[in-house]
């Protein structure tokens, strides 16, 4: 094993005044070889993966799992008692497919796109709310964090109204710098929010995929308890993520006027689907990698990963790698982004992405053209960015017209 001394600290910084690249010192990394060691809060030494191809190749090994509980899981923080419950991200075959397999059918692609009316429609009332309110405004919290707020508890069956809850409980969790207890107080707050929810919807089921799981718990497939921690993945998955690509994205093209001007003046839906894919890559909101344990040996790239060690497979870089996106460092919303690895890649790929793109679509391909002269209302310095949460993003974003 190497030294305290070699072994670089994780998470790396990102530079002063780089608020969209991913830390120079990972870069380095990826240069010098596709795996490194790198040394976590605990002091543990797992492998971080800085390439593209062997990140794919291992998130699409059965012998790398993803349960939190294995020694030598890479905790981005500590665990708190208990165990974290945050469902089947978190689980490997056969029980993550079975719980999967539960939700897929309102996020396939067919079901998400007979969403897109709906989801016009609440990007046009935030819109028109925006343009008779005062300005400057936080786009955060008067759009971006309303957008897939509203979207996701039209789909789940959670009341919009109770947003200020399950909001400050869903940024407890994600936040790296929340001690245990707090992290757990506010999952466990949110399971027992999900849970009532779950006994509403047994006693009357709706058309909403809460009372799906409600029927299914009542056939005895589910416990409740699955069902409620299962509620509280798609909860925080489905508005947190999205919320910060609305944001970020905005600002990463206010800061790049000439591709805010190609997205905005296009009437071409593949340029606006390109658009979304290369905003994607580029800002990689989920920029703590995904985490691994090895649970056999695994021969790759000249390594050996032995059995009970960690691995970070660290996406933001892979979307920058330049075997696989040549000027990777550059936003060119024409280019061809789709193999990126934002949503991750193998079993765990982001189940919500048909919706994600959906709310992107629409909200960038509204947004810039409703309010054509949206501006930043301070310095970029002045932005405060999320560099301690698992999800990038911007905690505030004030913009006037
Ligand atoms: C731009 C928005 C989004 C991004 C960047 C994103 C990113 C990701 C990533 C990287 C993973 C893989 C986790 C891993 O391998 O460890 C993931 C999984 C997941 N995402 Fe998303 N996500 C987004 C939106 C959504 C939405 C809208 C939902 C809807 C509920 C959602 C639900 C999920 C779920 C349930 C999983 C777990 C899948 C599994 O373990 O099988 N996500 N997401």
């Amino acid at each position: 094993m190497t030294s305290t001394v070699e072994t670089p600290e994780f998470p790396m910084p990102r530079a002063a005044g780089c608020p969209f690249d991913p830390p120079p010192a990972a870069r380095a990394l990826q240069e010098q070889a596709p795996l490194a060691r790198v040394r976590l809060w605990d002091g543990s030494t797992p492998w971080l993966v800085t390439r593209y191809a062997e990140q794919r190749a291992l998130l699409a090994d059965p012998r790398v799992s993803a349960d939190i509980t294995r020694p030598g899981y890479p905790s981005p923080a500590p665990l708190p008692k208990g165990g974290t419950g945050i469902s089947f991200i978190l689980m490997d075959n056969p029980e993550h497919a079975r719980l999967r397999k539960m939700v897929t059918a309102p996020f396939t692609i067919r079901r998400v796109a007979a969403m897109r009316p709906a989801v016009q429609e609440i990007v046009d009332d935030l819109i028109d709310e925006l343009l008779a309110g005062p300005k400057p405004v936080d786009l955060v919290e008067a759009f971006a964090l309303p957008v897939p707020s509203l979207v996701i508890c039209e789909l789940l069956g959670v009341p919009y109204a109770d947003h200020d809850f399950f909001q400050e409980n869903s940024k407890v969790i994600i936040r790296r710098d929340a001690k245990p207890e707090e992290r757990a107080a506010g999952h466990q707050a949110l399971v027992g929010y999900l849970d009532r929810l779950m006994g509403e919807k047994l006693a009357a089921p709706a058309d909403d995929l809460l009372s799906g799981l409600a029927v299914r718990v009542h056939a005895g497939e589910l416990t409740r308890t699955e069902a409620a921690q299962m509620g509280v993945l798609l909860l925080i998955a489905g508005h947190e993520t999205t919320a910060n690509m609305i944001a970020l994205g905005t600002l990463a093209l206010l800061e790049h006027p000439d591709q805010l001007a190609r997205l905005r003046d296009t009437d071409d839906p593949a340029l606006v689907a390109s658009a979304v894919e290369e905003l994607l890559r580029y800002l990689n909101i989920t920029h703590n990698g995904r985490r691994r344990v090895a649970i056999e040996d695994i021969e790759i790239a000249g390594q050996t990963i032995r059995a009970g060690e960690g691995l970070i497979l660290a996406n933001d870089i892979a979307n920058r790698d330049p075997a696989v996106f040549p000027d990777g460092d550059s936003l060119d919303l024409g280019r061809d982004a789709h193999r990126h690895v934002a949503f991750g890649f193998g079993v765990h790929q982001c189940l919500g992405q048909p919706l994600a793109r959906l709310e992107l679509q629409v909200v960038y391909r509204t947004l810039y053209r409703r309010i054509p002269t949206l501006a930043l209302a301070t310095d970029l310095e002045k932005v405060p960015f999320k560099h301690d949460g698992s999800v990038y993003g911007v905690y505030e974003l004030p913009v006037t017209w």
